[in-house]
Parts: C-alpha cells; structure tokens; sequence
C-alpha cells in the first residue's frame, strides 16, 4: 500500500534526483528518458529517433552500439570485474592503460592517478598539488587561479575553481584560496578586441593576480580549459594556451590543462594541448577516455610531481589518497578499446575536417537575427543568441530562449545543449560525416526559426 505521505506527492515524482536541473521543473515535466542509441542516433521513450549532437554529455566520442567495446568489457567482466589497486595492487589493463595514456599524451606527463570522472580528477590534481608543495617545504605555496566561465567539475574544492556562479550560490563557494581571472571570452571580451589584446590581457591579469595574492611563493597553479566548454564553448585565439604556459613557467606556477572535454579528438587533435605543443605539469582527461561506455577519469602527472610523491615523503608514509575504483579493470578495458578505435578510424582527423564543416554550416546561419556570434574548434561548436545583433544585446534570460530552441531542436530530431546566456551547443560523436552535419544544421535552423515565430507570437 501506498505510505500516506507518498499520496500528496505530484504524480510525475519519481526518486531519481537529477544532477544540473531545476528540479520543480522537472516535478512537473518528468524526465526525459533516452533508450537506445546506435551510431550518433538515440531514441527516446516516445520511440523518437534523434541525432545525439552533443554526444550525451560531450562524451560519447566513437557512437553507441559499439560492439567491440561491449565485447572488451564483457570479457574483463567475466575474466575479472574487479581488482583493488591500493597497498601496491594492480591489474593488468590499468598498466597497460597507464602506458598507452603516457604515450599518446604530451610529453611532460609520465604518470597516471585514474579516478572514476572528470571532476574527481580535479579533486585528486588540487589534493596533489597540495602535497607536492607540502612535501618540497612550500606549504605557503597553496593559492590557484582559474578563469572566469571555466568548469572543472563539481567535487567540494573542483567546483570552486569552476567559474560559474551557479556551481558557487547557496555552496559556500569558491574556498579562500581559489581565485579568477577573466575568461579569453572575444565576444564580449574584457581584454580587447584582437588576438594580441587577449593573450597579452590574459597574461597581465595572471601576473596581477599572482602579484595581488604576494607573488609566487603564495600561488601553486593555474587551472584551464583548452576551449571552454560549459562555459558557453569559449575558443581562445591562437597562440593563448601556449602564452598562459609560458606565463605560469616564468611565474614559477604549476600549469594544469583540464582536457576533460577537449580529450580524445574532441578539437581535432588527440588532445588540444597538441595544437600548440603545451607541455602541462599536470592534465586531467575523463568523458571521452571511455567514451561515455564506463566511469573512468585521470589526472596525468609530470616526472617533478610525481618523484617528490615518491622521494620527499618518509618511507613509511603511504600516499594516503585513492578510491575503490581506482584504475577499474572494465573501464580500463574500456578505455583501451576506445583508444585503439580513435587512432585505427582517425576519429581526430575527422572531426578537425567535419568540425570545420559544421563551423562553415555555422557560420552561413549567421543570417538569422538572432544569431550574433559562432564559434568553435574540431567537433565542439556553438551558437550565441542574442536580442540585439548590432549592440550584442542579451536576451531577458526571464525568456528562456536556449531552452525553446532546445526544446525546437528536439521536436525536430536533434539534441543540443542549451547553455546560460543563451549559447546553443554542439558536440556530436566523432564519428559524424558530413551528411549528418547538414541534417543537424537543417534541424537546428527550423528550430531556431519555430522558437523565434513562437516567441514573436506571444
Ligand atoms: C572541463 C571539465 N572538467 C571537469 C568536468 C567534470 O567531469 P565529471 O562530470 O565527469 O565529474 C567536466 C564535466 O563536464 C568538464 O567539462
């Protein structure tokens, strides 16, 4: 029998608490409950068939259904599910794992700490870092820097450094020792308009920064995404990784590149840091290591780091951090079916050529009024719409103009993300072509059309 207090309970309740949701909201409209998927097509509970163009959570980079996959971890499953990897215990595709991941990442890192996503391989890089000073006698050396509209993830000291003020209302957040600076944001940029002006910019606030908080011995690292992802996919110019690098080398500050999203040939190259040859202290990678198929993060370390975790302790004392699934034998299994799929199918090839494809589709759906900047790198693109194309007005965020054109979207077969201030995202599975691309095109400009004739009308 039903409990009586479960009867005043709105009829669409369920027990599920969703993560990033307003969750009245959804009392009301109950969730939306995705079945099946094959290719870069789900379909939902209403049989639905959608062109996933944002990859589940920017995850999904090789396409559901993978059948080899299923089949790695199938056979992990059945040979060894699990294997703790504490007191000095392993397994054999977590090392194999750990080799493969310091191949094929910047030369700088030479060491793996897996964790189970992305942002407790923030969590464990910030606890790292921590160490590192304490254990070489800097422990004043504990203030880091991150960037406006930044994400890394949402662990009690990630989401701090996270830069958006929704992660922080009602959190008690950011900590004391988190700090910002302004993001590379062109379109409404605080730096300047040009290339020069923002990379010249973003480095003199960093500077100032470090210098406001009492200079380096005070500040351990620097925190970025290579494009900003949740932060509205923020591209910076050309050259600004590399500067920032450089910055915090001179600065005497650790660099720490979070490629949680850019990861695995999201931007066109293995990993972003590739464009620009970014040699990072440290590297934090989730989603796309195992594509979505399995929880899997890890925060890759240099040889400097990762010999003072070894040397600089006494010999007794363990390296007291790391979780149950550390180094999963599925998901590393996983993992390294995925990686041999992103290089024997060139899936960063593909998505430097198709991305520019949907970048060009992107950019001739300028003519709508609504549409006042496009941006994007690789398969990682977005929209910014706008009241006002010639003041770069916003729209009254009371109006909710993202989420209509998300809800249009969807009404038309197509899943995006629809972001604050009004960003409309793409990041479909990397295994599109470009005849999915003029489908997601077309979808997206009938949505974006049925969302401004409904608005008009009201
Ligand atoms: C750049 C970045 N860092 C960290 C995270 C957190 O990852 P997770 O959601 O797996 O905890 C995300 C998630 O979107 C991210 O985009």
């Amino acid at each position: 029998m039903m409990p009586d207090y479960a009867k005043s309970l709105p009829n669409t309740m369920n027990h599920f608490v969703h993560p990033f949701t307003q969750l009245a909201a959804v009392e009301v409209s109950g969730p939306n409950v995705i079945m099946s998927g094959q290719g870069a097509r789900v379909t939902d509970r209403d049989g639905r068939e959608l062109l996933d163009g944002f990859a589940g959570l920017w995850c999904v980079n090789i396409g559901y259904g993978r059948s080899e996959v299923v089949e790695a971890a199938r056979q992990q499953m059945s040979k060894l599910p699990y294997a703790s990897s504490f007191f000095g215990s392993a397994n054999e595709p977590a090392l194999q794992l750990a080799k493969e991941l310091v191949r094929l990442s910047p030369d700088s890192l030479q060491h793996v700490f897996f964790t189970l996503g992305g942002s407790d391989a923030v969590d464990s890089a910030l606890k790292i870092i921590r160490y590192f000073f304490n254990v070489t006698g800097r422990p004043e050396k504990n203030h880091v820097i991150a960037l406006e509209r930044g994400y890394h993830g949402v662990s009690s000291a990630g989401a701090g450094l996270t830069g958006l003020s929704s992660c922080h209302r009602f959190f008690d957040l950011p900590l004391p020792y988190q700090h910002h600076i302004p993001s590379h944001y062109r379109y409404r940029s605080t730096y300047g308009g040009t290339d020069a002006e923002i990379i010249s910019g973003s480095v003199a606030a960093l500077e100032a920064k470090v210098a406001g908080l009492g200079g380096s011995s005070k500040v351990a690292a620097f925190f970025c995404e290579p494009v900003q992802g949740s932060g509205g996919v923020i591209v910076p110019p050309e050259g600004w990784l590399a500067a920032m690098r450089d910055a915090c080398a001179k600065l005497d500050i650790l660099f720490v590149v979070d490629e949680v999203i850019t990861g695995f040939g999201r931007t066109g190259q293995l990993f972003a840091c590739d464009w620009e040859r970014i040699q990072p202290d440290l590297m934090t990678i989730a989603k796309g290591l195992t594509s979505g198929y399995s929880p899997m993060g890890a925060v890759l370390i240099s040889e400097e780091i990762y010999r003072a975790l070894v040397d600089q302790v006494p010999s007794d004392l363990a390296f007291a951090h790391g979780f149950t699934y550390t180094g999963h034998p599925v998901s590393a299994s996983v993992a390294l079916a995925c990686l041999e799929i992103y290089q024997r199918e060139q899936l960063p090839e593909n998505s430097k050529t198709v991305g520019a494809y949907l970048l060009k589709g992107l950019e001739a759906l300028r003519e709508h009024p609504w549409i006042g900047d496009v941006r994007g790198k690789g398969l990682l693109a977005a929209v910014e719409l706008v009241a006002n194309r010639e003041t770069r007005e916003p729209f009254d965020p009371g109006l909710g103009v993202s989420q209509l054109v998300r809800k249009k979207a969807y009404e038309n077969g197509l899943i995006v993300r629809a972001f604050a201030d009004n960003v409309i995202g793409l990041a479909p599975p990397l295994i599109v072509s470009e005849d999915d691309v003029d489908q997601m095109l077309d979808r997206l400009a009938r949505a974006i059309h049925a969302a401004k004739t409904e608005l008009d009308g009201a």
